[in-house]
């Protein structure tokens, strides 16, 4: 029994252990209710009388060897984890994170929205995937009409009704006239797509906002008065609009209307070049032709449409001179605009 106690203590001496959990293992396994050590103890009243003396010596020496050793590699684990804490330098700087800027089309988006919102507009929204009726045919564009080259088109599948990108937000106004009753008012804003080669002044994907007002005895002065009170919003109180006679298929008269040179203030200079206008948007009244392929009665009901290009409002609002630039995402670019919002 005296070699099993010295077998013990040089097995407590050179012990080793990496984690918390064996340090208990091992108490357990000499100290615990059924341990090594505790064993000899209950052996202890069969040691003869003579020898009680000495064997009581060395098992208390092996206990406290045993209690001690655990405590000590308790201690080591604690000191090494926290050792390892204390390695981390708290006076460091801490990683900055980066924050992130909204997109100069979504604010400017936004903005055209918040404006027409105010004047009892709500919000369409259509699929950029669209067909030949929303796009063109229901838009008094007949098939092989030449009007359709104004606007160079993606196509998906040929067919009676081919399927295409939309090439402008017009298609919504097609599909809430199908699907609601005048009074209408909306602002449709959406991507739109044409086949167009890339260059700092056009785009194959860009961004239109569209609107349309449909109802009893709507004229061509309530057009006039939105479309005043809209750039006077978005461009400032100074800004005066100028309307040129054009041609849209699915608008009669149609138009296109000017705003007053937000740089020189309609004096003439390189932006305008030289004119004191900007062209910002395509507009007119709602031709008859639209609302009967559309269901709504051209006897009862007038109205009137518009449509700007969103990339065309931020270039001239903040004087961006390369389209591309917003699809670059370069952030030394977005956060220009940071304070905008
Ligand atoms: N859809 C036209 C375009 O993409 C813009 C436009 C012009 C929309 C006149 C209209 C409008 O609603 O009345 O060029």
């Amino acid at each position: 029994m005296i070699n099993l106690i010295d077998t013990l203590l040089k097995e407590i001496q050179e012990v080793q252990v990496k984690t918390a959990q064996e340090v208990e293992q091992l108490r357990v396994r000499l100290l615990g209710k059924k341990g090594e050590v505790t064993k000899l103890f209950e052996e202890f009243r069969n040691v003869p009388a003579e020898s009680k003396k000495e064997f009581g010596r060395r098992l208390n020496e092996l206990k406290n060897a045993a209690t001690a050793k655990i405590e000590e590699l308790r201690q080591n684990l604690e000191d090494s984890a926290g050792a390892s804490e204390c390695s981390f330098d708290m006076t460091m700087p801490g990683d900055t994170f980066e924050l992130g800027s909204r997109h100069p089309i979504s604010i400017t988006r936004e903005e055209i929205i918040s404006i027409f919102k105010k004047l009892g507009y709500s919000l369409a929204e259509g699929p950029e995937i669209e067909d030949d009726h929303h796009v063109f045919e229901a838009l008094n564009f007949p098939p092989e009409h030449p009007a359709r080259d104004m606007q160079d088109t993606f196509f998906i599948s040929n067919g009676v009704n081919p399927i295409l990108l939309r090439t402008h937000t017009s298609s919504v106004q097609v599909r809430t006239m199908e699907t609601q009753k005048p009074p209408i008012r909306v602002i449709c804003p959406g991507r739109v797509f044409r086949n167009e080669a890339i260059s700092a002044r056009a785009h194959c994907i860009f961004h239109q906002v569209e609107g349309l007002y449909i109802d009893k005895g709507v004229s061509f002065a309530d057009l006039k008065q939105s479309i005043l009170l809209f750039v006077k919003e978005m461009f400032g109180p100074d800004t005066k609009i100028r309307m040129r006679p054009s041609y849209f298929p699915f608008t009669e008269p149609s138009t296109e209307v000017d705003i007053s040179c937000n740089i020189c203030g309609g004096k003439g200079c390189n932006i305008c070049k030289g004119t004191g206008w900007l062209e910002i948007m395509g507009a007119g009244m709602v031709d008859p032709n639209v609302l009967s392929a559309c269901g709504i009665d051209p006897n009862e009901y007038t109205g009137f449409a518009f449509g700007m290009g969103v990339e065309r409002i931020a270039m001239l609002k903040w004087q961006v001179k390369d389209l591309r630039l917003y699809f670059e995402n370069d952030v030394r670019f977005l956060k220009e605009f940071e304070t905008s919002i």
